[in-house]
């Protein structure tokens, strides 16, 4: 089905039970509210916030059965049912055998890397998202980006931007001594890198030559649902194959993983640590009582468990996943159809727009990413996050090839065909005056995660 203009328009596979009123600050209000918040959005109040594109993360609806769910909370301390349901359902998706959880993704990496990782450790990964790389750092380890080269270029049309750069992965393997190395990390869809996915066979290769140099590998799993839809769509003899069997040969050749479960757990809190390493499993309890909770809830109510093995589920169902990338690709198309640069091929949580084409005009000085995602607030209240030198620094910047995006993730279930149509719209309308768009400086920068605190002023 299209609309008039022959885009496919991404048809809801559900109906609207309770709706939540959306806020429509003046264009005087968006203005003081950008000033009251240093030109930091993440310091809006959301009702300040027409349309919030921030993150993709916790920021879902929940489904009826969910919300059923949470009836059936058992909030005991210890042995409580919804973990034993929870378990079962994370063992029965994965095959891992322990599974530990956390209150939300950089809590399951705490727990994780703080079991492996030492001073002087290096720890390689597709792409880092900035928590991942700060906890990788906050144990005095060193992070390591190893994506192919068509992950920094914006035009490429390859399939599988995601994918681990194999030879840079056995040099590194092959230079470093094995007990520096504790774990090789691949994320999946790989967020930092427009939200694009590994391929089977990339992840398979990954796993050979971590496993020829003894080191075990873990899957950020976050958005692993949306990267098993790519696999499906693109990869050569998958098309025939389940979501979950496709995340099963993930699971298969990994030591274990990490989870935020606001992505592709279609909740608003929670994540968990598994793993095939019963002497890890045993530090990871150790961990977990030390910095979230009791090994049978870790951090969360334990209701909160009943909905994650409620939505663990659901994000596997075909016809959810096919509107969420038909999401993702109407906004493309309506934002191609204008001329606005994006990251290609658009991936699975949203769409990033390609800064350094978006704002020429704009040196790397400027922060052009940030200056852009003040724009989009200041045009049409669209809350969007920058992705590039802020959100890295010096880590971005210091490759010879490094991307500046802005993305527009788009929350799971929450927003319409029209929401998307309005944004698009409100990118347009900033696409067609950018070369009036100034340029930020930083006023304040902290010492680490300098794009969630830092304040800015108008150069
Ligand atoms: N790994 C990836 C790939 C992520 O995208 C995130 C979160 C995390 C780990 C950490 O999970 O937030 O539950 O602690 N990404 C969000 C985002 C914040 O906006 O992309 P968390």
């Amino acid at each position: 089905m299209s609309d008039p203009f022959g885009h496919r328009l991404p048809f809801e596979p559900y109906k609207t039970k309770v709706v939540e009123r959306i806020p429509n600050p003046s264009r005087e209000e968006r203005e003081r509210a950008l000033e009251r918040a240093h030109y930091n959005l993440f310091n809006l109040r959301s009702d300040e916030v027409r349309i919030d594109l921030l993150t993709d993360s916790g920021t879902g609806a929940m489904s009826d059965r969910q919300w059923a769910a949470l009836m059936l909370g058992d909030e005991s301390y210890a042995g409580s049912r919804n973990f034993a349901h929870f378990e079962e359902t994370v063992r029965a998706l994965t095959g891992f055998p322990y599974i530990v959880p956390a209150h939300q993704g950089r809590a399951a990496e705490n727990l994780l890397f703080s079991s492996l990782c030492r001073p002087g450790s290096v720890v390689p990964n597709n792409m880092h998202l900035d928590t991942t790389q700060a906890h990788v750092r906050h144990q005095g380890a060193t992070p390591v980006n190893l994506a192919v080269p068509e992950a920094y270029d914006p035009e490429s049309d390859f399939p599988f931007k995601g994918n681990v750069d194999l030879l840079a992965l056995e040099k590194l393997l092959a230079d470093t001594p094995p007990e520096k190395v504790p774990l090789v990390m691949v994320t999946i869809t790989n967020n930092t890198g427009g939200g694009q996915p590994v391929s089977l066979e990339n992840f398979r290769q990954v796993a050979r030559i971590a496993s020829a140099h003894h080191v075990p590998v873990y899957l950020d799993m976050c958005r692993w649902a949306e990267n098993a839809f790519f696999v499906r769509e693109r990869e050569p003899g998958m098309g025939g194959k389940t979501i979950p069997e496709i995340g099963r040969a993930f699971f298969d050749l990994a030591a274990g993983a990490t989870m935020s479960a606001k992505k592709d757990g279609l909740v608003n809190i929670g994540g968990f640590v598994a793993t095939r390493d019963e002497s890890l499993a045993e530090r990871l309890k150790e961990a977990v009582i030390l910095y979230e909770g009791f090994p049978t809830y870790g951090g969360l109510a334990r209701r909160d468990l009943e909905a994650i093995s409620v939505g663990l589920t659901e994000a596997t169902e075909l016809d959810y996943l096919e509107h969420r990338v038909a999401q993702v690709r109407y906004l493309a198309d309506l934002l191609d159809t204008v001329g606005v640069p994006f990251f290609h091929p658009v991936g699975g949580h949203g769409v990033y727009l390609d800064v350094r084409r978006f704002l020429p005009h704009l040196g790397d000085e400027d922060l052009p990413g940030q200056a852009l995602v003040v724009e989009l607030y200041r045009e049409g209240g669209v809350r969007t996050v920058e992705v590039g030198a802020l959100m890295f620094g010096e880590d971005f910047r210091g490759a010879s090839r490094s991307l500046e995006l802005v993305r527009l993730a788009i929350p799971r279930r929450v927003y319409s065909a029209s929401h998307l149509a309005y944004v698009a719209d409100v990118v347009g309308r900033v696409y067609a005056r950018r070369e009036g768009v100034r340029g930020l400086r930083m006023v304040y920068r902290p010492e680490r995660l300098p794009h969630f605190t830092a304040r800015f002023a108008v150069k």
